[in-house]
């Protein structure tokens, strides 16, 4: 628990370093790391573009994984994620475009009725993906203020996989806050990896500060998983929880 969101992402930074360390260790070792998007890790990728400036992360020997985009945003869209990822982190460290990996949620030239079945095929590829480099090391995620994780929402199984999912009234309601100066409102549909994907990763690094997460969090400890998803987290690989004292206090 740090005393603010400055704190979680250089205590967050730290734990991504010290992980990275250890598994590059032996020469050409990468490290695979799952990245979120949202308001609370954008301070914590200007801590690692710092540790990459300063040496201590070199990311040529990192591959990275989002954990979701919305559907139908084109990827330079700026409220897309992979345009948010560029703009908070991958245009300021050298990573090659090559190690970069974001579930893709724009297919202009497809009709209502086959988008579905090859989203669905990409999907799957991304999970092949995923295995096929060998898994991810570390994810990090943040968490939404109904518990979600990526986007997966309440409902959300425990086995599920990377899928079209339908967002909430109170996730779209949420992330409003960043499409006030776009051309379009929230998207009601997202592509996500699941819960299992998540939870199947060798370590797991959650950030969450401000008052609005108070519930979830303590959701995710004491509460039913079939109601906040985050509580999937304690039946799968271990968790670091970075927060704030005020995401804590409920605790
Ligand atoms: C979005 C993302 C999640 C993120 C959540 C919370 O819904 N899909 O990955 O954890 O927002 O975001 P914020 O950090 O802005 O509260």
């Amino acid at each position: 628990v740090s005393k603010d969101s400055v704190q979680v992402a250089v205590e967050a930074s730290n734990i991504v370093e010290r992980l990275y360390k250890a598994k590059t260790r032996p020469e050409k070792a990468c490290f695979n790391l799952g990245l979120a998007t949202g308001g609370t890790p954008v301070l914590t990728y200007q801590e690692l573009i710092k540790k990459s400036r300063h040496g201590s992360i070199d990311f040529s020997r990192i591959e990275t994984f989002n954990l979701d985009e919305y559907l139908g945003l084109h990827p330079t869209h700026d409220q897309s994620y992979a345009h948010f990822m560029n703009h908070n982190l991958f245009s300021h460290v050298p990573i090659p475009s090559s190690s970069i990996h974001i579930p893709k949620g724009y297919f202009p030239d497809l009709e209502e009725s086959s988008l579905d079945d090859v989203v669905k095929k990409e999907c799957e590829e991304y999970e092949k993906l995923i295995v096929h480099k060998g898994g991810v090391d570390l994810w990090l995620i943040g968490i939404g203020r109904n518990g979600h994780i990526a986007f997966n929402e309440p409902g959300s199984s425990k086995s599920s996989r990377t899928r079209i999912v339908e967002l909430t009234k109170d996730t779209i309601e949420a992330n409003t806050r960043f499409f006030t100066d776009s051309d379009c409102s929230v998207p009601s549909r997202a592509v996500s990896v699941g819960i299992g994907t998540i939870c199947e990763a060798r370590e797991i690094l959650l950030i969450a500060t401000g008052a609005n997460k108070q519930q979830a969090l303590y959701d995710m400890v004491f509460g039913e998983p079939e109601h906040c998803p985050a509580a999937w987290l304690r039946g799968g690989a271990p968790v670091h929880v970075c927060v704030d004292e005020s995401a804590f206090a409920k605790l």
